[in-house]
């Protein structure tokens, strides 16, 4: 895709009105590339357009895509090893999901109030600015705050445990506090002015944070005609998250609370927001879970290609930290 591109919806492809987007998007084509990747035959069974009309669509999602031909297999593989990974502090939650937090890819944490999803966001905002052979990826931190509990006292208090200058690691955070769903959304269009501002710089943006990505989405859409809705926007909301990932090299981290499924007989009565929305387009979840005093429990669930498994780290003054 091309870097000085805006991420654009399927809502605004010409020829695509909101009975249409709404019908692509029920299809399962909710993002520009997977428009321009479709054939006008599907497109037009999809949404019962002719399929003059659809290829008009599909070409037009080519042009904003800028998606180009083919890729060898040989290319991915290229993109692939261009993957970085950013430590979370602990050695056992690191080799957990395979090395770090990972770039291109979302990581999804989720778990009850108090659990530390707030505090690994911090660690991650100082850790991300390490040098490479520290665990970082030497550069910068976006996030997006919608519950308004980033504390720059933390960061500081992080950052001078890694020995770090704290004002100096504070400088390359970016935070904006998200008042609502809707500006939560508008402000990936900033982010994503801001990332490419930064990006020729000696500290371009590596890591996109939302916390929490869910909560505003909860409380807005109650009632269970809001639901299609509401996933339908986080659907949305994840795929450009992901794009931004893709353009930038950059780790996304979005944090999730849980509700209670009181239908669960066996195992574990919780569950995270958005269900499998969320949970198809994040490559990791992690959930935490809280243990003895300053213990906490990280599980990876549902990984395609790391075992399932559980490690013990903690959260300390000084940030987190093995068992
Ligand atoms: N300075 C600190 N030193 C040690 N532990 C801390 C410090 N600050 C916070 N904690 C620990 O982190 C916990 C809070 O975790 P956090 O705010 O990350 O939860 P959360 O999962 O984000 O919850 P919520 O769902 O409400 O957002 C506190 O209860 C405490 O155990
Ligand atoms: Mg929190």
């Amino acid at each position: 895709m091309a870097e000085n591109q805006k991420i654009l919806f399927i809502d605004d492809l010409p020829g695509v009105g909101p009975a249409t987007a709404e019908k692509l998007r029920e299809a399962g084509f909710d993002s520009i590339e997977e428009i321009a990747i479709a054939s006008p035959a599907e497109l037009a069974a999809a949404t019962e357009m002719g399929e003059n009309t659809a290829s008009k669509i599909i070409n037009a999602a080519r042009k904003a895509a800028d998606i180009g031909n083919f890729e060898r297999g040989e290319t991915l593989l290229e993109r692939r090893k261009s993957i970085e990974k950013i430590t979370t502090g602990s050695k056992a939650l690191d080799e957990l999901i395979g090395g770090g937090i990972e770039t291109q890819s979302i990581t999804e944490v989720y778990g009850e109030f108090g659990c530390g999803k707030t505090q690994l966001v911090h660690q991650l905002c100082v850790n991300t600015q390490l040098l490479k052979e520290e665990g970082g990826l030497n550069g910068s931190v976006i996030m997006i705050d919608t519950e308004n509990t980033f504390r720059p006292e933390r960061i500081s208090q992080m950052a001078t445990s890694l020995k770090l200058d704290a004002n100096d690691v504070l400088k390359n955070i970016y935070v904006a506090r998200a008042y609502n769903s809707n500006h939560q959304i508008l402000l990936m269009d900033k982010a994503i002015d801001l990332a490419k501002e930064i990006k020729d710089t000696d500290k371009p943006a590596r890591l996109l944070i939302v916390d929490s990505l869910t909560a505003h989405f909860r409380s807005e859409y109650v009632g269970r005609g809001t639901l299609a809705d509401r996933q339908q926007k986080l659907n949305k909301y994840m795929h450009n998250l992901l794009q931004f990932g893709n353009l930038y090299n950059a780790a996304i981290l979005v944090t999730n609370q849980v509700m209670s499924k009181p239908d669960t007989f066996f195992g574990d009565p919780t569950r995270p927001i958005g269900g499998h929305i969320v949970g198809h387009t994040a490559t990791f979840r992690i959930y935490i879970r809280k243990s003895k005093g300053d213990k906490r429990i990280a599980r990876l669930v549902d990984s395609p290609s790391l075992p399932e498994g559980e490690v013990v780290f903690r959260i300390t003054p000084e940030g987190i930290t093995d068992e």
